[in-house]
Order: C-alpha cells, then sequence, then structure tokens
C-alpha cells in the first residue's frame, strides 16, 4: 500500500460512520472509483465539513423555509449626523487618533467571496478598482491603511496590522497576488491572511449534499459572518491579543471608496456613551423607500440589521417630521468590532461559540447526477446555500452606535459586472467624491462639468494624496479639460 492510501483507508472508515449518521453516505459513492490522489482530496475536503450539524441545519434551513426575522418591535436606530450636527466631531477624531497611533487599531477585511455577479475568475481582490489607473480593490485598500499608518502613527511607529480572510477557493490566488505585487508597499509582517469555513450546498427537495464532481462536494464559503470563527480558529485573535491590538476595522474588498479606518468612527466606538465598545456601524441613508439595501434598526431595543425583503413595506415608505425616511439607515458593511467581542462569540457560547443564524439563498448548483453518473448545468435553482452574516452579531452587543456617512463620500461597491454597483458606476462616484473635494477647497473650477452637473471627466485620487477634502488645499492642481481621465 501507497503511503497515502493507508491513513486514507483509515480515514474513510470514520468518515463514512460520520457521513451515515447525517444521511449523506452518498457523498462516498464513487470512492471505490477513486485514485489515490481523488480518495485524499474528498477525504479532505469532507473532513472539513461538521457534519454533526448538518442533520439540524437540513431540517430548520433546506427543507423549510425559516421564519422570516423581524418579529419583533422595529423602532429606527438613532444616528449619529454625518456633519457633526449632533456630536463633536473633532474630539472623537482626536480620541480615535490617540488609538490608532497607539497600536490598537487593525484593519480587517473580509475577501472570501466569490464574486459571482461581477463574473471575474480570480479573487475580487484582485479586481481592477482606481478610477483611472486600473489599480486593484487590493491595492486601493492597502494604501488608505499606509496612508493611516503614516498619519496617525508617525511619532509613535506603531503598525497597523492587517488581517484580510480569503476562502480555501482563493486563498493561494491572493496570498500570491500579495507577494507578486510587493504587499502593496506595507509590511509583510503586518499583512496577514487566514482562511473561512465552507458551508456545502444541498439539494433542494432531498437535503442531500451535492457532489460537484465524483471526488468534490460541492460547497461555497461560509458568508462573511464565518469571520467571526475563522477570526478565532487561525489564530488572528491570538496575534491581536498579542500585538495589544483592541479594535478591528472591518471592510469589504469590493469598495474601494472605503475609508479603511476612520479616526473619527473609530473613537465613536470606542468611547461614545451610549457605544459598549462591541460593535457600532456606519450607514448610508437609502435613496429611497424602495432601494434594496439591509436597514440598520432597533428591533427589540437592539441594533440589528434588518433585510431589506424583511421590512414591512408601510415601515420603508415612513417618513419622520424632517421630512427623512424613517427608517434610512441603509447598511454599507463598515463596522469597527472590539476584539474581546469576538472573543466572547467566538469562544463564550456553551459548545464553545454563540451560533449566529444561517441565511438560505437558493442558487443553481452543478450537480453530478448519480444516478447517470453525468455531471448536470442545472437550468433553474436546484440548490440551497446557507451563509453567515457578520451583521447578525449586532444584537449581541450590549449597546451600539451607528454613523451616518454620505454615499459619494464612502460607498462604491463593485457588485456587479454592468448597471448599479459596477465597476463604471465606482468610477463615477470616486470622479464626484474627488470634484467635490477640490471643490470644498476653491478649486472647483477647475473640474469640467455636465449639463446635469457631472464632471466631465473621470478623475482618481489616491489616499496617499488626500485622505480628505483639506488635504488637497496646498496641492497644486492643473484645470482638467472636458473627458481627461486624470490622477491627481
Ligand atoms: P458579497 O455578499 O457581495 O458576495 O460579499 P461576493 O461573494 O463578493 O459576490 P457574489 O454575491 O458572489 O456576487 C460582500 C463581501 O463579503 C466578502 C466578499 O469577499 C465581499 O468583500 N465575503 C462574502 C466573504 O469574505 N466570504 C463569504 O463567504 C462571502
Amino acid at each position: 500500500m501507497s503511503q497515502t492510501s493507508e491513513p486514507t483507508a483509515t480515514g474513510a472508515d470514520a468518515l463514512r460512520r460520520q457521513l451515515a449518521a447525517a444521511g449523506q453516505e452518498h457523498l462516498l459513492t464513487y470512492w471505490e472509483q477513486l485514485d489515490d490522489q481523488h480518495r485524499s482530496l474528498l477525504e479532505r475536503q469532507l473532513a472539513a465539513i461538521e457534519w454533526k450539524r448538518i442533520p439540524a441545519l437540513v431540517a430548520e434551513y433546506v427543507l423549510k423555509k425559516p421564519q422570516l426575522a423581524g418579529e419583533g418591535s422595529i423602532e429606527p436606530a438613532r444616528c449619529y449626523r454625518a456633519d457633526g450636527s449632533n456630536w463633536d466631531k473633532a474630539a472623537y477624531k482626536a480620541k480615535g487618533a490617540g488609538l490608532i497611533g497607539a497600536g490598537r487599531v487593525a484593519a480587517f477585511t473580509v475577501a472570501g467571496g466569490q464574486g459571482s455577479r461581477l463574473g471575474y475568475e480570480g479573487p475580487k481582490g484582485c479586481f481592477p478598482g482606481a478610477a483611472v489607473s486600473n489599480k486593484p480593490l487590493f491595492a486601493c485598500l492597502a494604501e488608505w491603511i499606509a496612508a493611516a499608518q503614516s498619519r496617525y502613527c508617525r511619532d509613535t511607529h506603531c503598525a497597523i496590522p492587517w488581517y484580510i480572510m480569503t476562502s480555501p477557493l482563493n486563498h493561494a490566488a491572493t496570498v500570491r497576488f500579495f507577494k507578486e505585487n510587493g504587499y502593496f508597499g506595507l509590511k509583510k509582517h503586518d499583512v496577514m491572511f487566514f482562511t473561512q469555513g465552507v458551508m456545502p450546498s444541498f439539494d433542494m427537495e432531498t437535503g442531500k449534499v451535492l457532489l460537484d464532481q465524483t471526488h468534490m462536494p460541492a460547497v461555497s464559503p461560509d458568508g462573511h459572518g464565518g469571520s467571526i470563527k475563522a477570526l478565532a480558529d487561525s489564530g488572528a485573535l491570538a496575534d491581536m491579543t498579542r500585538r495589544g491590538v483592541e479594535h478591528l476595522s472591518y471592510t469589504q474588498i469590493d469598495n474601494p471608496l472605503v475609508r479603511v479606518i476612520d479616526p473619527a468612527f473609530i473613537g465613536l466606538h470606542a468611547f461614545a456613551p451610549d457605544s459598549s465598545g462591541e460593535m457600532s456601524s456606519k450607514m448610508c441613508p437609502k435613496a429611497g423607500p424602495d432601494e434594496k439595501v439591509g436597514v440598520i434598526c432597533k428591533v427589540d431595543g437592539k441594533t440589528a440589521v434588518v433585510e431589506y425583503s424583511d421590512m414591512p413595506a408601510e415601515l420603508s415608505g415612513a417618513v419622520g417630521s424632517d421630512g427623512r425616511l424613517k427608517f434610512e439607515a441603509g447598511n454599507i458593511a463598515v463596522h469597527v468590532i472590539g476584539v474581546k467581542f469576538l472573543q466572547k462569540l467566538a469562544l463564550g457560547g456553551a459548545d464553545g461559540g454563540i451560533a449566529l443564524p444561517y441565511h438560505r439563498a437558493e442558487k443553481k448548483v452543478p450537480f453530478v447526477d448519480l444516478a447517470t453518473g453525468q455531471r448536470v448545468e442545472p437550468q433553474k435553482n436546484n440548490a440551497v446555500k446557507l451563509e453567515l452574516f457578520v451583521f447578525d452579531a449586532l444584537p449581541l452587543a450590549e449597546k451600539s452606535i451607528v454613523l451616518e456617512t454620505e454615499r459619494v463620500e464612502e460607498f462604491a461597491p463593485i457588485k456587479n459586472a454592468e448597471g448599479a454597483d459596477s465597476p463604471e458606476s465606482c468610477r463615477r462616484i470616486q470622479t464626484r467624491r474627488a470634484a467635490k473635494w477640490l471643490a470644498a477647497v476653491g478649486k472647483g473650477n477647475l473640474v469640467p462639468v455636465r449639463p446635469d452637473g457631472e464632471p466631465d471627466c473621470t478623475l482618481e485620487l489616491s489616499p496617499l494624496h488626500a485622505m480628505e477634502a483639506d488635504d488637497l488645499r496646498p496641492k497644486t492642481i492643473k484645470p482638467i479639460a472636458r473627458g481627461d481621465e486624470v490622477i491627481l
């Protein structure tokens, strides 16, 4: 027997028992026909799944649709206003800057998604993000971290460590990309990668896990909420504790405009009297009642995100005495999360962790038909995928604050190949923000404008040059011609 086949055979017996107990033994249908390499691949992938939890998940989420959330009392969330009208922005910014300078803050980016709507093959972070130079999304975020480090850690020489969550499906490509690009100017030992878990895809009718190939179950990353367990399991939380990091600035990889490290937000999160320093959120006012975005609300007195599909229509459309939507707080997936809170969530429950609920999505998932052995590309939804969402941790925080931000200032996600939230809309918003900042420092006349008020050019502004409008004041900028593409 070869070196690999003996442990495989032993492991396979244990695995077969686990699968049988979970009603999923069919995953070994082709075992006898597989060569050693494919057997060990299948065994490794199956071993990564917690089979003892699967029957309950199938019963609760796959074979029936779980009850909609948001049954409790839903109230609008109180928000700190973007213009600082109801809080002392300068004071909180100074407090947040102090924490960053003392090395208490790290950046955390979730980059394990599959980017299926965008239809891009590689990790989404490798996709072009900057409006003119086409620098990748990873570079856009890295530049913000480098800029924040040189601004807030100048005297202390502290680092802002960057934790990046990948998935088993894109980990190697992500790490390779960083190596090839010299970690985008950051120090290698301050950039940490770790992988999230995966969840199998289930046949919608039977609850059986699908085989993608004879030696491979159909799996996908377990959602950005999988980050909580992955942060603990990977040792990232322990690394933070060792470094003295107390707060994580959570952002997603697909938004190149995001303020990866925002001292005012961090200051509010850590010091506002109505924050427990556990988990805070930024919101953008919804563009209208029908915008398909989760809304940050108070549900039974706790801050929570209610998904747009779960929001009663009469609440979505309700307008307050100030003329604003009452439930306006669109969730833009920007949070600050306390490291102690993450430790409590990851390690504090009866079975070692506090379980977040799964979200069910019906999808088309190719599979091997066990009756024929043929691979089938389904034409309609045939499968259920289960994902965890990070915002489901919000109600577990004792007190959680919400900070408003303007869409043009920091929300230009790239989700789709075309239309809303596409590379094109992202370029437009980047341009608008640069034009807005130029106008704010009296340089608006340099930007050509179309009759509809849109800048008649494409502008790119690296955080290494300006992290806010004021940074543009001392810069000399040449007038921009109509249709020009300019890196400011
Ligand atoms: P999305 O929900 O937009 O998903 O992720 P996606 O995978 O990027 O794209 P689609 O839905 O397949 O088109 C929002 C953020 O959460 C991360 C993504 O990488 C992105 O930064 N994410 C999502 C994870 O890190 N892991 C996941 O399992 C899902």
